[in-house]
Protein backbone atom coordinates (compact mmCIF):
# COMPACT_ATOMS: atom_id res chain seq x y z
CA UNK A 1 0.00 0.00 0.00
CA UNK A 2 1.48 3.35 -0.88
CA UNK A 3 1.76 6.53 1.27
CA UNK A 4 -1.50 7.84 -0.41
CA UNK A 5 -3.53 4.83 0.02
CA UNK A 6 -3.08 4.71 3.94
CA UNK A 7 -3.19 8.06 4.29
CA UNK A 8 -7.09 7.66 2.92
CA UNK A 9 -7.61 4.98 4.89
CA UNK A 10 -6.61 6.97 7.99
CA UNK A 11 -8.80 9.83 7.01
CA UNK A 12 -11.74 7.04 6.08
CA UNK A 13 -10.88 5.09 9.51
CA UNK A 14 -11.29 8.60 11.38
CA UNK A 15 -14.34 9.89 9.87
CA UNK A 16 -16.26 6.04 10.49
CA UNK A 17 -14.88 7.08 14.56
CA UNK A 18 -16.23 10.34 14.45
CA UNK A 19 -19.28 9.32 12.97
CA UNK A 20 -19.82 6.54 15.97
CA UNK A 21 -18.96 8.76 18.46
CA UNK A 22 -22.28 11.38 17.36
CA UNK A 23 -25.70 10.51 19.47
CA UNK A 24 -28.07 13.05 18.23
CA UNK A 25 -29.03 14.44 14.66
CA UNK A 26 -28.33 17.60 16.05
CA UNK A 27 -24.89 16.70 16.89
CA UNK A 28 -24.81 14.74 13.26
CA UNK A 29 -25.76 17.77 11.64
CA UNK A 30 -22.77 20.08 13.42
CA UNK A 31 -20.08 17.80 12.89
CA UNK A 32 -21.03 16.76 8.99
CA UNK A 33 -19.00 19.39 7.39
CA UNK A 34 -15.44 18.15 9.40
CA UNK A 35 -16.25 14.25 8.71
CA UNK A 36 -17.26 14.22 5.58
CA UNK A 37 -17.54 18.11 4.63
CA UNK A 38 -16.04 20.91 3.26
CA UNK A 39 -13.78 21.09 6.45
CA UNK A 40 -13.17 17.48 6.37
CA UNK A 41 -9.87 15.65 5.98
CA UNK A 42 -11.42 14.35 2.63
CA UNK A 43 -11.63 18.07 1.90
CA UNK A 44 -8.09 19.37 2.08
CA UNK A 45 -6.60 15.72 0.95
CA UNK A 46 -8.46 17.10 -2.11
CA UNK A 47 -7.11 20.45 -2.34
CA UNK A 48 -3.43 18.62 -1.91
CA UNK A 49 -3.71 17.23 -5.08
CA UNK A 50 -3.51 20.90 -6.95
CA UNK A 51 0.23 19.96 -7.41
CA UNK A 52 0.20 15.97 -8.97
CA UNK A 53 0.08 15.72 -11.84
CA UNK A 54 -3.14 15.25 -14.42
CA UNK A 55 -3.10 11.16 -14.41
CA UNK A 56 -1.67 11.20 -11.32
CA UNK A 57 -4.77 13.71 -9.89
CA UNK A 58 -7.58 11.53 -11.58
CA UNK A 59 -6.58 8.26 -10.61
CA UNK A 60 -6.15 9.04 -6.63
CA UNK A 61 -8.73 11.88 -6.97
CA UNK A 62 -11.25 8.81 -7.85
CA UNK A 63 -10.07 6.70 -5.07
CA UNK A 64 -10.67 9.37 -2.44
CA UNK A 65 -13.82 9.94 -4.01
CA UNK A 66 -14.95 6.42 -3.44
CA UNK A 67 -13.80 6.19 0.20
CA UNK A 68 -15.24 9.74 0.54
CA UNK A 69 -18.83 7.93 -0.23
CA UNK A 70 -18.58 5.07 1.46
CA UNK A 71 -18.36 7.20 4.76
CA UNK A 72 -21.36 9.68 3.05
CA UNK A 73 -23.43 6.11 3.16
CA UNK A 74 -22.59 5.28 6.92
CA UNK A 75 -23.75 8.64 7.32
CA UNK A 76 -26.83 8.19 5.64
CA UNK A 77 -27.38 5.01 7.50
CA UNK A 78 -26.80 6.86 10.75
CA UNK A 79 -29.07 9.69 10.30
CA UNK A 80 -31.74 6.79 9.84
CA UNK A 81 -30.81 4.85 12.85
CA UNK A 82 -30.49 8.76 14.97
CA UNK A 83 -33.79 9.34 13.50
CA UNK A 84 -35.64 5.98 14.62
CA UNK A 85 -34.11 6.75 18.20
CA UNK A 86 -35.48 10.23 18.50
CA UNK A 87 -38.91 9.06 17.76
CA UNK A 88 -38.46 6.34 20.32
CA UNK A 89 -37.51 8.49 23.02
CA UNK A 90 -40.59 10.80 21.82
CA UNK A 91 -43.41 8.52 21.48
CA UNK A 92 -41.89 6.65 24.90
CA UNK A 93 -42.24 10.40 26.52
CA UNK A 94 -46.10 10.68 24.97
CA UNK A 95 -46.66 7.32 26.27
CA UNK A 96 -50.21 7.04 27.68
CA UNK A 97 -50.02 4.42 30.99
CA UNK A 98 -53.91 3.36 30.73
CA UNK A 99 -52.45 2.27 34.21
CA UNK A 100 -52.74 5.60 35.55
CA UNK A 101 -56.05 6.06 33.52
CA UNK A 102 -57.50 3.49 35.45
CA UNK A 103 -56.36 4.55 38.75
CA UNK A 104 -56.93 7.99 38.55
CA UNK A 105 -60.98 7.01 37.17
CA UNK A 106 -61.24 4.63 40.33
CA UNK A 107 -60.47 7.45 42.36
CA UNK A 108 -62.65 9.36 40.92
CA UNK A 109 -65.82 7.07 41.00
CA UNK A 110 -65.18 6.88 44.77
CA UNK A 111 -65.78 10.35 44.86
CA UNK A 112 -68.80 10.08 42.26
CA UNK A 113 -71.81 13.17 43.13
CA UNK A 114 -75.55 11.89 44.42
CA UNK A 115 -78.41 14.30 44.37
CA UNK A 116 -78.29 16.76 47.08
CA UNK A 117 -80.48 17.29 49.74
CA UNK A 118 -82.85 19.68 48.52
CA UNK A 119 -83.53 17.67 45.45
CA UNK A 120 -83.88 13.84 47.40
CA UNK A 121 -85.94 15.85 50.08
CA UNK A 122 -88.40 17.40 47.46
CA UNK A 123 -88.16 13.91 45.92
CA UNK A 124 -89.27 12.65 49.42
CA UNK A 125 -92.03 15.05 49.47
CA UNK A 126 -93.54 14.03 45.88
CA UNK A 127 -93.78 10.30 47.48
CA UNK A 128 -95.62 11.12 50.71
CA UNK A 129 -97.91 13.27 48.53
CA UNK A 130 -98.01 10.65 45.87
CA UNK A 131 -99.03 7.82 48.43
CA UNK A 132 -101.81 10.04 49.56
CA UNK A 133 -103.04 10.30 46.06
CA UNK A 134 -101.94 13.38 44.91
CA UNK A 135 -100.83 13.91 41.24
CA UNK A 136 -96.94 16.04 40.30
CA UNK A 137 -97.36 18.76 38.52
CA UNK A 138 -95.09 21.55 37.33
CA UNK A 139 -95.18 25.41 36.83
CA UNK A 140 -93.03 28.14 35.13
CA UNK A 141 -90.44 29.81 37.23
CA UNK A 142 -90.29 33.14 35.78
CA UNK A 143 -94.06 34.51 35.79
CA UNK A 144 -96.32 37.62 34.62
CA UNK A 145 -97.98 39.92 37.57
CA UNK A 146 -101.35 38.27 37.04
CA UNK A 147 -100.30 34.83 37.49
CA UNK A 148 -97.99 35.25 40.59
CA UNK A 149 -100.07 37.74 42.17
CA UNK A 150 -103.76 39.16 40.68
CA UNK A 151 -105.17 36.00 39.70
CA UNK A 152 -104.45 35.12 43.56
CA UNK A 153 -106.37 38.27 44.32
CA UNK A 154 -103.69 40.11 44.95
CA UNK A 155 -104.63 43.42 42.89
CA UNK A 156 -101.66 45.87 42.47
CA UNK A 157 -100.48 48.44 44.88
CA UNK A 158 -102.61 46.02 47.56
CA UNK A 159 -100.75 46.06 51.11
CA UNK A 160 -100.60 42.38 51.12
CA UNK A 161 -97.67 42.58 47.98
CA UNK A 162 -95.58 43.75 50.70
CA UNK A 163 -95.66 40.29 52.02
CA UNK A 164 -93.41 39.38 48.67
CA UNK A 165 -90.30 41.10 48.03
CA UNK A 166 -90.35 40.67 44.44
CA UNK A 167 -87.67 40.12 42.00
CA UNK A 168 -88.80 41.65 38.81
CA UNK A 169 -88.00 40.51 35.12
CA UNK A 170 -87.58 43.80 32.92
CA UNK A 171 -88.61 42.49 29.33
CA UNK A 172 -89.78 45.77 28.06
CA UNK A 173 -92.93 44.73 27.46
CA UNK A 174 -95.78 46.31 28.81
CA UNK A 175 -96.97 43.30 31.18
CA UNK A 176 -95.01 43.24 34.10
CA UNK A 177 -92.94 39.94 34.31
CA UNK A 178 -91.47 38.98 37.84
CA UNK A 179 -89.51 35.63 39.31
CA UNK A 180 -92.18 33.67 41.13
CA UNK A 181 -92.60 34.67 44.43
CA UNK A 182 -94.23 31.21 45.62
CA UNK A 183 -95.29 27.98 43.95
CA UNK A 184 -98.82 29.28 43.95
CA UNK A 185 -99.49 30.80 40.55
CA UNK A 186 -99.04 26.64 39.80
CA UNK A 187 -102.74 27.15 41.59
CA UNK A 188 -103.91 29.15 38.72
CA UNK A 189 -102.08 27.17 36.13
CA UNK A 190 -103.53 23.73 37.35
CA UNK A 191 -107.29 25.30 37.35
CA UNK A 192 -106.81 26.80 34.03
CA UNK A 193 -106.27 23.84 32.42
CA UNK A 194 -108.97 21.63 34.22
CA UNK A 195 -111.27 23.87 33.24
CA UNK A 196 -110.20 24.04 29.41
CA UNK A 197 -109.65 20.55 29.51
CA UNK A 198 -112.97 19.70 31.34
CA UNK A 199 -110.69 17.70 34.05
CA UNK A 200 -111.65 18.75 37.34
CA UNK A 201 -111.51 17.22 39.95
CA UNK A 202 -108.01 18.95 40.80
CA UNK A 203 -106.01 16.37 43.59
CA UNK A 204 -102.29 18.09 42.46
CA UNK A 205 -98.80 19.31 44.55
CA UNK A 206 -96.37 21.32 42.89
CA UNK A 207 -92.43 21.73 43.76
CA UNK A 208 -89.99 24.31 42.42
CA UNK A 209 -87.80 27.19 42.86
CA UNK A 210 -89.21 30.50 44.12
CA UNK A 211 -87.15 34.14 44.56
CA UNK A 212 -87.14 36.60 46.88
CA UNK A 213 -85.38 40.07 46.94
CA UNK A 214 -84.36 38.59 50.93
CA UNK A 215 -80.93 38.97 52.55
CA UNK A 216 -79.76 34.99 53.02
CA UNK A 217 -79.58 34.32 56.49
CA UNK A 218 -80.02 31.31 58.95
CA UNK A 219 -83.54 30.14 58.10
CA UNK A 220 -83.85 32.26 54.79
CA UNK A 221 -82.81 32.22 50.91
CA UNK A 222 -83.67 34.19 48.20
CA UNK A 223 -83.62 30.96 45.78
CA UNK A 224 -85.09 28.82 47.60
CA UNK A 225 -88.05 26.06 47.17
CA UNK A 226 -91.58 25.57 47.74
CA UNK A 227 -94.27 22.86 47.25
CA UNK A 228 -97.90 23.79 46.72
CA UNK A 229 -101.00 21.72 47.26
CA UNK A 230 -104.56 22.16 45.33
CA UNK A 231 -107.44 20.11 45.81
CA UNK A 232 -110.51 21.40 44.07
CA UNK A 233 -113.37 18.92 44.25
CA UNK A 234 -116.89 19.03 45.42
CA UNK A 235 -117.82 19.20 49.37
CA UNK A 236 -114.24 19.97 50.22
CA UNK A 237 -114.00 21.17 53.70
CA UNK A 238 -111.34 22.86 56.27
CA UNK A 239 -111.85 19.25 57.97
CA UNK A 240 -109.88 17.77 55.04
CA UNK A 241 -107.29 20.42 54.71
CA UNK A 242 -106.57 19.80 58.31
CA UNK A 243 -106.53 15.99 58.00
CA UNK A 244 -104.47 16.42 54.71
CA UNK A 245 -101.97 18.21 56.62
CA UNK A 246 -101.58 15.97 59.77
CA UNK A 247 -101.49 13.00 57.77
CA UNK A 248 -98.44 14.32 55.70
CA UNK A 249 -96.73 15.85 59.03
CA UNK A 250 -97.04 12.29 60.15
CA UNK A 251 -96.26 10.29 57.37
CA UNK A 252 -92.80 12.82 56.60
CA UNK A 253 -91.63 13.60 60.42
CA UNK A 254 -92.50 10.45 62.08
CA UNK A 255 -94.94 9.58 64.19
CA UNK A 256 -93.99 11.81 67.02
CA UNK A 257 -94.14 14.45 65.54
CA UNK A 258 -97.39 16.33 64.46
CA UNK A 259 -98.96 19.66 63.12
CA UNK A 260 -101.58 22.17 63.87
CA UNK A 261 -103.17 25.57 62.39
CA UNK A 262 -103.14 28.93 63.90
CA UNK A 263 -105.48 31.83 62.27
CA UNK A 264 -104.03 33.61 59.61
CA UNK A 265 -104.35 35.64 56.51
CA UNK A 266 -103.38 35.12 52.75
CA UNK A 267 -105.31 37.29 49.88
CA UNK A 268 -105.95 33.55 47.90
CA UNK A 269 -107.82 31.91 50.81
CA UNK A 270 -110.32 32.25 53.04
CA UNK A 271 -110.28 31.34 56.07
CA UNK A 272 -106.39 30.76 56.02
CA UNK A 273 -103.96 29.36 58.35
CA UNK A 274 -100.35 28.82 59.53
CA UNK A 275 -99.99 25.16 60.32
CA UNK A 276 -96.93 24.61 62.10
CA UNK A 277 -95.29 21.07 63.36
CA UNK A 278 -93.87 19.59 66.51
CA UNK A 279 -90.06 21.63 67.14
CA UNK A 280 -87.92 18.78 65.50
CA UNK A 281 -85.67 19.81 67.75
CA UNK A 282 -86.50 19.86 70.95
CA UNK A 283 -89.85 17.33 70.27
CA UNK A 284 -92.16 20.07 71.51
CA UNK A 285 -89.82 20.87 74.67
CA UNK A 286 -88.88 24.55 73.96
CA UNK A 287 -85.86 25.26 72.83
CA UNK A 288 -84.11 28.12 70.68
CA UNK A 289 -84.96 27.33 67.29
CA UNK A 290 -88.66 27.28 68.23
CA UNK A 291 -88.36 30.24 70.64
CA UNK A 292 -89.26 28.35 73.64
CA UNK A 293 -92.81 27.02 72.11
CA UNK A 294 -92.42 23.60 71.10
CA UNK A 295 -93.70 24.45 67.82
CA UNK A 296 -91.82 25.44 64.24
CA UNK A 297 -93.81 27.21 61.43
CA UNK A 298 -93.76 25.27 58.37
CA UNK A 299 -95.89 26.69 55.68
CA UNK A 300 -99.51 28.48 54.72
CA UNK A 301 -102.61 27.08 53.77
CA UNK A 302 -106.46 28.01 53.74
CA UNK A 303 -110.02 27.23 51.50
CA UNK A 304 -109.87 28.58 47.99
CA UNK A 305 -111.04 31.95 48.13
CA UNK A 306 -113.86 32.32 45.51
CA UNK A 307 -112.45 34.90 44.15
CA UNK A 308 -109.45 33.48 42.58
CA UNK A 309 -112.00 30.43 41.53
CA UNK A 310 -113.63 33.17 39.63
CA UNK A 311 -110.50 34.47 37.88
CA UNK A 312 -109.94 31.03 36.47
CA UNK A 313 -113.79 30.48 35.94
CA UNK A 314 -114.70 27.76 37.89
CA UNK A 315 -117.82 27.56 40.06
CA UNK A 316 -117.54 28.60 43.54
CA UNK A 317 -121.01 27.06 43.87
CA UNK A 318 -120.05 23.23 42.23
CA UNK A 319 -116.41 23.36 43.42
CA UNK A 320 -115.00 23.90 46.41
CA UNK A 321 -111.12 23.47 47.94
CA UNK A 322 -108.15 23.90 49.76
CA UNK A 323 -104.29 24.89 49.25
CA UNK A 324 -100.99 24.79 51.23
CA UNK A 325 -97.35 25.41 50.12
CA UNK A 326 -94.30 24.91 52.47
CA UNK A 327 -90.73 25.44 52.36
CA UNK A 328 -88.68 22.44 50.91
CA UNK A 329 -85.62 23.66 52.18
CA UNK A 330 -86.50 24.52 55.67
CA UNK A 331 -88.60 20.66 55.66
CA UNK A 332 -84.92 19.09 55.07
CA UNK A 333 -83.86 21.87 57.44
CA UNK A 334 -85.90 20.69 60.56
CA UNK A 335 -85.53 17.17 59.16
CA UNK A 336 -82.05 17.33 59.33
CA UNK A 337 -81.42 19.69 62.43
CA UNK A 338 -79.32 21.98 59.98
CA UNK A 339 -78.50 25.32 62.30
CA UNK A 340 -78.24 27.45 59.04
CA UNK A 341 -79.58 27.05 55.71
CA UNK A 342 -76.90 28.56 54.04
CA UNK A 343 -75.37 25.22 54.29
CA UNK A 344 -77.57 23.91 51.08
CA UNK A 345 -76.14 26.24 48.94
CA UNK A 346 -72.33 26.72 49.77
CA UNK A 347 -71.06 23.30 48.17
CA UNK A 348 -69.23 21.97 50.70
CA UNK A 349 -68.20 18.54 49.92
CA UNK A 350 -67.71 17.91 53.56
CA UNK A 351 -71.43 19.01 54.25
CA UNK A 352 -72.78 17.38 51.16
CA UNK A 353 -71.47 14.12 51.86
CA UNK A 354 -73.22 13.87 54.66
CA UNK A 355 -76.89 13.22 52.78
CA UNK A 356 -74.96 10.49 50.19
N1 LIG B 1 -97.78 31.13 48.90
C1 LIG B 1 -97.65 31.39 50.32
C2 LIG B 1 -96.28 31.95 50.61
O1 LIG B 1 -95.37 31.67 49.92
C3 LIG B 1 -97.85 30.12 51.12
C4 LIG B 1 -99.26 29.64 51.03
C5 LIG B 1 -100.20 30.08 51.93
C6 LIG B 1 -99.66 28.79 50.03
C7 LIG B 1 -101.51 29.66 51.87
C8 LIG B 1 -100.95 28.36 49.96
C9 LIG B 1 -101.88 28.83 50.89
O2 LIG B 1 -101.38 27.53 48.99
O3 LIG B 1 -103.15 28.38 50.81
O4 LIG B 1 -96.14 32.70 51.53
Amino acid sequence: MNLNDELIATITAEALAALAAVDTIEELDERFPSIVGKRSAFASMQKSFGSLDPEQRRELGARLQDARRAVEASVELRRIDLRAAARTTMLEADRLDLGDVVVASQSWAVTLGHAGLVGSTQAELEDVFVAMGFTVADGPEVESDWYNFEALNIPPAHPARGMWDTFYVDLGEPETVVLRTHTSPTQIHLMESAVANDSLPIHSVAPGRCYRRDTPDARHLAAFHQIEGLVVDHHITFADLAGTIETFTRAYFGPDIESRLRPAFFPFTEPSAEFEITCTICHGAGCRTCSNTGWIELGGCGMIDPAVFESVGVDPDRWSGFAFGFGIDRCAQMRHELSDMRALIENDVRFLGQFA
